[in-house]
């Protein structure tokens, strides 16, 4: 045990990842991991409460993976692990649904948009809020680092969090979202006015974590911008290049502030060139290391494994606790059956 406040995120596996996605994400988790004792899980059981292919599900799990590890994740430092490694997960989830209730599921806002016109709604898709309080009580999370539209979510968490505590004593630590600011959130480069995602608006817009360099040039190349000539941050006016200039300062580091001084006066097709090196510049050694990873699925599977491995020792605990104050008998393994023999001996 440390003092360094436990630190956890959910990682949706989904689809192609974007540069959208590294600003908002991966650069996060990146400086996060310095911050505390931090936990990285691969959501994998969070993917089936929508309609999802076997082969995809293996897919964006393995590449989710290689990601974090290639975005920066250190697997000496943090606990990055796949969800269905740690069985706890399913299990934390069934014994919260208990302290969660109907009407509390029936209110978040996200199942109500996922489930509108679906013909197949799952029982999961509702319950995923109860799953994902159990991914971060198991390991009595001080902080959780999320996107915005994951508020409501957090909230149930730390009611369920409360409920349980009082109905059973005290159990878990009670989590506290911590939400990135609006600002750095990456635009479609031909739709700025649009988030980059690879699910909605034009793909010429979509600078992808994998895109080759000279399609990643081309794209920039042909970001929309505006028909007045200054390099100036003003995303009401000049979406295009607001949104480049966020993208130069995500890849550089340097502020806009500083970013608007060098360029004034430049042209914008120089300005839209040098966004689109500094893109390559920073996508160039993680696409390496991402490549390296795929490519040896034994040495990923082995991270992975050591992950699983710590996220077992340290969410083992809670789990006990949890099954020791709602009641539950303790397994005393082997005693009734002896040693197992092979049918037929
Ligand atoms: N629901 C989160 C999302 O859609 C992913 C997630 C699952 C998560 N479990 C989590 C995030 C636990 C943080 C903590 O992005």
């Amino acid at each position: 045990m440390t003092d360094e406040p436990r630190i956890f995120s959910g990682i949706r596996a989904t689809g192609d990842k974007t540069l959208g996605n590294y600003s908002g994400g991966y650069r996060q988790y990146v400086a996060t991991q310095e911050q505390g004792e931090a936990f990285f899980c691969i959501v994998d059981l969070h993917s089936i409460t929508t309609p999802i292919e076997p082969d995809d599900l293996r897919e964006y799990t393995l590449s989710g993976a290689a990601m974090l590890f290639a975005t920066g994740l250190d697997p000496d430092r943090s606990t990055v692990f796949a969800q269905s490694h740690v069985v706890a997960h399913a299990e934390a989830a069934w014994l919260l649904s208990a302290a969660t209730s109907f009407g509390e599921l029936r209110r978040m806002t996200q199942f109500k948009e996922k489930s509108e016109g679906q013909d197949f709604v799952s029982a999961g898709l509702f319950t995923y809020p109860v799953l994902m309080a159990g991914d971060i009580l198991l390991y009595q999370t001080d902080i959780v680092p999320i996107g915005d539209d994951q508020r409501q979510h957090v909230e149930l968490t730390r009611d369920v969090a409360e409920r349980f505590n009082q109905r059973y004593g005290e159990t878990f630590t009670v989590p506290r979202g911590v939400y990135p600011e609006e600002g750095a959130r990456i635009k479609n480069l031909q739709e700025p006015e649009r988030l980059m995602s690879t699910t909605r608006g034009a793909p010429q817009g979509v600078v992808r974590m994998v895109d080759e360099p000279d399609v990643i040039r081309k794209k920039f190349k042909t970001a929309v911008t505006d028909s007045e000539r200054e390099i100036r941050h003003d995303p009401e006016a000049k979406p295009g290049i607001s949104n480049l200039l966020e993208i130069m300062s995500v890849a550089t580091g340097d502020p806009v502030a500083e970013l608007e001084r060098r360029y004034d006066g430049a042209g914008y097709g120089r300005f839209k060139e040098d966004v689109g090196e500094a893109v390559v510049a920073l996508l160039s050694p993680i696409q390496d290391r991402y490549r390296e990873l795929r490519a040896d699925e034994r040495e990923l599977q082995r991270l992975l494994a050591v992950g699983a491995e710590k996220a077992r020792r340290a969410s083992e605990p809670t789990l006990e606790a949890m099954y020791e104050r709602m009641g539950f008998v303790k397994a005393e393994a082997g005693r009734l059956f002896g040693a197992a023999r092979p049918r037929g001996l």
